[in-house]
């Protein structure tokens, strides 16, 4: 390759790309940096995207602590819950005034503090699809990345080696969690990230424009397993740390 690249390869030294998953690395950043982002950058656009008209002007929750969107989207209103120590990190790693109301789940249930029926856009990458319903509005929508399953459509988009059945169960689950959110005249959709060039090259813009920053957390060769192991274990466990993990597989 003539330029610095960045895509999607997830953890491995090798990875065979079509020329579509990989795009000119943002100029203003290193590839530690770069390689933080196309993760989680990929699948909150993912996301929003599913939001029909967007979610310029609209209020949004992010539960699991995404909170980023108006920078980038517009949103006309962001909440998010974090644990105690995140709080004063909003403001320095997102910027003042990017989100409107911090929750502090540890010391009060989200489900419980935001009024009812006040969101228009309910982001949850932790599960709470179910918990939350009571906040949305009536013709909001949940986008979830972790907690009900995706359909047996989306699992094939991304791999076609999906066994029939597995396919067809997951499309009846995904059928059952759509009628029952949809009793509260809330539509629901997930996210199963895949790559995508175009998704990528905005995320380099809006990097390139400074609306929008990776925050590397742990940096780790790939070399140290027992690292790699231990964040590993502690992502597991649903305590995220601050900042992406990274793992650095360029040799000294
Ligand atoms: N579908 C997809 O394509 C896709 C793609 C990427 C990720 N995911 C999934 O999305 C989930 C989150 O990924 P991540 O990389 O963001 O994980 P992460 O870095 O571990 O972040 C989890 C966040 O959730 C917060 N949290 C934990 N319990 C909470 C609660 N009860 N209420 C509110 N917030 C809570 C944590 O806050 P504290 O650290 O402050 O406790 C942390 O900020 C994972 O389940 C992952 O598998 C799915």
């Amino acid at each position: 390759m003539k330029s610095e690249k960045y895509g999607t390869g997830a953890i491995s030294e090798y990875a065979l790309l079509t020329e579509t998953l990989v795009v000119s690395k943002p100029k203003n950043l290193n590839f530690v940096e770069a390689a933080a982002l196309p993760m989680v950058a990929l699948t909150a656009i993912q996301m929003l995207d599913k939001v029909p008209g967007g979610v310029e002007g609209k209020t949004w929750c992010g539960v699991g602590g995404c909170a980023n969107g108006e920078n980038a989207y517009g949103a006309e209103k962001v909440i998010t819950t974090v644990s105690t120590r995140k709080i004063p990190m909003i403001d320095e790693f997102l910027g003042k005034g990017v989100v409107d109301e911090m929750i502090d789940y540890t010391k009060v249930n989200p489900a419980k503090t935001i009024p009812q029926n006040s969101i228009d856009v309910l982001i949850d990458s932790i599960g709470a699809t179910f918990s939350s319903l009571a906040l949305l509005k009536k013709g909001g929508m949940v986008v979830a990345c972790a907690g009900p399953p995706c359909s047996g459509r989306d699992l094939k988009n991304i791999s076609t080696d999906v066994p029939f059945l597995v396919e067809k169960i997951l499309n009846l689950v995904n059928a059952v969690v759509r009628w029952w959110v949809g009793r509260y005249q809330v539509r629901f959709d997930t996210v199963l990230m895949k790559s995508n060039g175009g998704a990528l090259e905005r995320i380099k813009m809006w990097v390139e424009e400074g609306r929008l920053r990776p925050v590397v957390g742990t940096v780790l060769k790939f070399v140290d397993l027992e690292g790699i192991k231990g964040e590993g274990e502690r992502i597991m466990m649903g305590k995220g740390g601050v900042g992406k993990v990274v793992i650095d597989i360029i040799a000294d």
